[in-house]
């Protein structure tokens, strides 16, 4: 028999070198996905200019080889909420290496997950239970599973341009076609109009819907639901014997200026709530289902049952520590209203601009959460060039502005959704006045040399000719 003392001595580093693989192979970096990955990324990145090589990250900075600094306003789609390399999540991270846990024996109770579950329920004290697993999409997942099991019923209502994931069940509830379109069959799910409360109610009459699926603001296009429609959709659904899910997977952990989205409207208490990105500060990959406890019972509902939602990596200490170390951090930095406090600034400021450029429609959001939307401008000058952009593709005039924020300011955003003129910025929660001012400005330069007819519409015909040639 092998005692702790009697074990074998963890060997050396053997042949593996991580940095001397990078050293010789890091520049193949672009060949590599090309051959072995999705090769539409690199060819995608190669067209737009974007085919940059980053050496290293802080905060909501990260620098090329050349030491040139960029500021991120994108956060990894939102998983860097207290941005890259927080120092308190770092060592949270090497303590429980070095700890050498017995991890993941499954047949023990370890204290870390026990421990993150009722720090994370502390943020929703009308929910009792945790279901961690490994991603935003798993989370939903495990939603959908518990919503249906615990009411029986097997429809579940979700939002037109909803997005909940990529996995199949998460699939069924996505409002964009592009994403379901050639994966059928999916679940019988059905889509309802956002805000649109007596839709909901027709569809709660036929008595087998199971939930709604809410983000309380959609990723695609920044909208939010209207006010007043979460809590009223909460009392039909429950009126009806069904479950609301908030999917906090992108606004959660402080993002729109509160802990979770819903929380901004009063008397919301979703039954499900999902957890992803941001709860293990980016480096781990982390999903938490928290729900009602009779929902968990009546899932749990005999030992027999105890696997029968369970995932192999599910509430690993290296997450769940990472998960403690954020919260945490979140806690003692004032993470949440530092983040409602700079989404204030940077969105006032952004809405100041749209007297001033007609191309730019509508500025909304909340918190670090915030859409930048583009329309068709009143200028026959303008107008032309705009139609020239539509008539090719929705979006690319959005396309337009993102690219320069790039090369020229070295800026990193997204455009919030296919054929959408909307950018979204979701930057981590640490940016400072500094960051917002950079960005402003650099968008303001942006959108006069739009307005000049500069140097972004030459780029925007060669959008126009890819997006021909891709058709
Ligand atoms: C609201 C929402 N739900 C679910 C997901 C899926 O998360 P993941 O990519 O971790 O599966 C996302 C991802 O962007 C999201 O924004």
């Amino acid at each position: 028999m092998t005692t702790a003392e009697s074990a074998p001595a963890p060997s050396g580093t053997g042949d593996f070198d991580l940095g001397a693989l990078l050293a010789e192979r890091g520049a193949e970096r672009y060949e590599l996905h090309s051959r072995y990955l999705n090769h539409q990324l690199p060819r995608m990145l190669h067209t737009i200019g974007f085919d940059k090589v980053y050496e290293r990250a802080e905060g909501a900075h990260f620098w090329d080889a050349d030491g040139n600094d960029h500021l991120d306003m994108l956060a990894g789609f939102g998983v860097m909420g207290l941005g890259r390399h927080h120092p308190v999540v770092r060592k949270a991270l090497h303590d429980v290496l070095d700890a050498s846990l017995a991890d993941l024996t499954r047949f023990d109770c370890q204290p870390l997950p026990g421990l993150l579950a009722e720090r994370l329920l502390a943020h929703s004290p009308h929910l009792d239970r945790v279901f961690f697993g490994n991603s935003g999409t798993e989370a939903v997942e495990g939603a959908l599973k518990f919503a249906r099991f615990a009411t029986g019923r097997p429809r579940v209502l979700y939002c037109e341009h909803a997005f909940h994931g990529l996995t199949t069940g998460s699939l069924s509830v996505n409002g964009e076609s592009g994403f379901r379109d050639g994966f059928a069959p999916l679940l019988p799910d059905t889509a309802v109009p956002l805000g649109d409360l007596d839709a909901l109610e027709r569809e709660l009459r036929r008595q087998d819907v199971a939930a709604l699926i809410v983000e309380p603001i959609q990723g695609k296009g920044v909208h939010e639901s209207p006010p007043g429609y979460l809590r009223a959709a909460q009392e039909l659904l429950h009126r009806h014997k069904a479950l609301l899910i908030a999917d906090e997977v992108q606004t959660g952990l402080g993002r729109t200026g509160d802990f979770y989205a819903y929380q901004h409207e009063q008397g919301v208490e979703p039954d499900l709530v999902c957890v992803a990105k941001a709860l293990s500060g980016g480096y781990v990959p982390v999903g938490a289902t928290l729900g009602k406890d009779w929902i968990f019972k009546k899932v749990y509902s005999s030992m027999d049952r105890v696997l029968v939602h369970s995932a192999s990596f599910g509430a690993n200490a290296q997450a769940m520590a990472a998960g403690l170390a954020v919260l945490s951090v979140m806690e003692k930095e004032g993470t949440v209203a530092h983040a409602r406090r700079t989404g204030d600034l940077l969105r006032t400021r952004l809405a100041a601009l749209t007297d001033r450029y007609e191309l730019l429609a509508d500025v909304r959001g909340r918190g670090l959460m915030i859409g930048i939307e583009f329309g068709r401008p009143r200028s026959l000058r303008l107008r032309s060039r705009w139609a020239m952009l539509q008539a090719a593709r929705k979006g690319l005039f959005a396309q337009m502005v993102v690219v320069p924020l790039l090369q020229r300011h070295r800026i990193l955003t997204q455009v919030s959704g296919d054929h959408m003129e909307v950018i979204k910025l979701i930057p981590p929660l640490v940016i400072d006045e500094e960051d917002v001012q950079r960005f402003v400005d650099a968008f303001t330069a942006v959108m006069d040399d739009a307005h000049d007819g500069g140097l972004v519409w030459e780029f925007g015909r060669t959008l126009v000719k890819q997006a021909v040639a891709d058709r």
